[in-house]
């Protein structure tokens, strides 16, 4: 049996997932590829820390040279977080051939436009499903499933952690930092959790939905942002009394050439289907034209959850692989055209 070698860089949260569904699921992967997957190497910052997943010692590495320098290894996954170092380590990935899968917004947000191009030139696939809305597989719906649709608003709950946080203030009338740590606690929130409540975590997503959706340059300055931190539980008795709900909302509209893209704590009548949408789930309106309205709902942050996207996207990469269609990554050509223009 073909055997596919994995560099995993990454042992935290949704690493230890990839590596459960990896152990766990041998049994489909298998069937779904016809291959071997093989975690070769694994980053970490600390290779003595305890883990809440059992992997062979040996694997652990604090360089990432052993993973983006080894020549064994095919596919790298980034789900160590952070933005620099992620970035210069999947550009020497994708320099060096390997395919990538990344669960990093952060990253994406900024340098997502380079990556993809630079995956396309080199032939080599390069997705990131997980990086928006967990476990719920919407960027594959917006340019596969809906492709063929004009499609011209996207509105929902993108942040996992700030979306814990409001129903728990809101259900349970508890404060909003004993909430927040214990979303840090189930591994919901990011490692620095005020890209989270202050909406530039929702506004990365919903800058990255927009692009693609929409096949348009939509970046994270064009974002207008405010976060949950100055909502207090007396806010949210007050507006229940008036009939209402809050939660923090991604809205991105275009109009022509035009896009318009926020994120808010918006007040939604008790009766608005995504008041129903609690904990760390989130859930996506998408509008178009041909299609009406569809929406997506599911579970937008944890461990497995998230992995499953993660394992997922790996699935994809190695039918591709299997196939020898690889760099089919999710361009967006209009805006690669003028990012080479700007470059020139
Ligand atoms: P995490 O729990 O903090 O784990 C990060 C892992 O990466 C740790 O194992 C850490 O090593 C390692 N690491 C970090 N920086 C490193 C470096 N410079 N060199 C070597 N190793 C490094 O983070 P996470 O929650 O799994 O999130 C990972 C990524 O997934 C982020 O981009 C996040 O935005 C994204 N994401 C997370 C979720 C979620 O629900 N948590 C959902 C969707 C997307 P040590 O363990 O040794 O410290
Ligand atoms: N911190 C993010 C959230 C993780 O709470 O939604 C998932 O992207």
């Amino acid at each position: 049996m073909q055997r596919m070698k994995i560099g995993l860089c990454g042992l935290g949260t949704v690493g230890a997932g990839v590596v459960k569904i990896l152990q766990n699921h041998q049994k489909e992967l298998h069937h779904q590829t016809g291959c071997e997957l093989e975690i070769m190497k694994i980053l970490v910052n600390d290779i003595h820390k305890k883990r809440n997943v059992q992997v062979d010692p040996d694997l652990l590495t604090t360089s990432s040279d052993d993973i983006v320098e080894n020549e064994e290894i095919q596919i790298v996954i980034e789900v160590m977080g952070g933005i620099d170092e992620a970035y210069h380590l999947v550009k020497r990935s994708l320099e060096n051939g390997k395919h990538v899968v990344t669960a990093n917004k952060d990253m994406l947000a900024e340098y997502g436009l380079e990556l993809t191009e630079l995956a396309r030139e080199k032939g080599l696939d390069m997705f990131y499903e997980a990086s928006v809305a967990g476990g719920i597989p919407i960027l594959r719906s917006l340019k596969e499933g809906l492709v063929s649709d004009r499609l011209h608003k996207l509105m929902g709950i993108v942040n996992g952690t700030t979306n814990y946080i409001l129903t728990k203030m809101d259900e349970d009338e508890r404060g909003f930092e004993d909430v927040l740590a214990e979303a840090q606690e189930l591994g919901y929130a990011e490692a620095d959790p005020s890209s989270d409540v202050d909406g530039l975590d929702a506004a990365r997503k919903i800058a990255l939905l927009a692009r693609l959706a929409f096949s348009m340059p939509v970046e994270l300055d064009d974002v207008e942002v405010r976060g949950i931190r100055k909502i207090s539980t007396e806010d949210m008795k007050l507006a229940d009394q008036f009939g209402y709900k809050m939660k923090l909302i991604g809205l991105a509209a275009r109009d022509e050439d035009k896009v318009e893209v926020s994120v808010e704590p918006v007040l939604l009548k008790k009766d608005h289907p995504l008041t129903s949408v609690k904990n760390e789930y989130n859930a996506v309106y998408v509008y178009g034209d041909a299609v009406g309205e569809t929406m997506f709902y599911g579970p937008g942050a944890g461990s497995l959850p998230t992995a499953v996207a993660v394992v997922s996207d790996l699935v994809g990469v190695v039918k591709n692989m299997v196939l020898g269609v690889n760099g089919t990554s999710y361009v967006i050509p209009q805006y690669a055209k003028q990012l080479k223009a700007k470059e020139e």
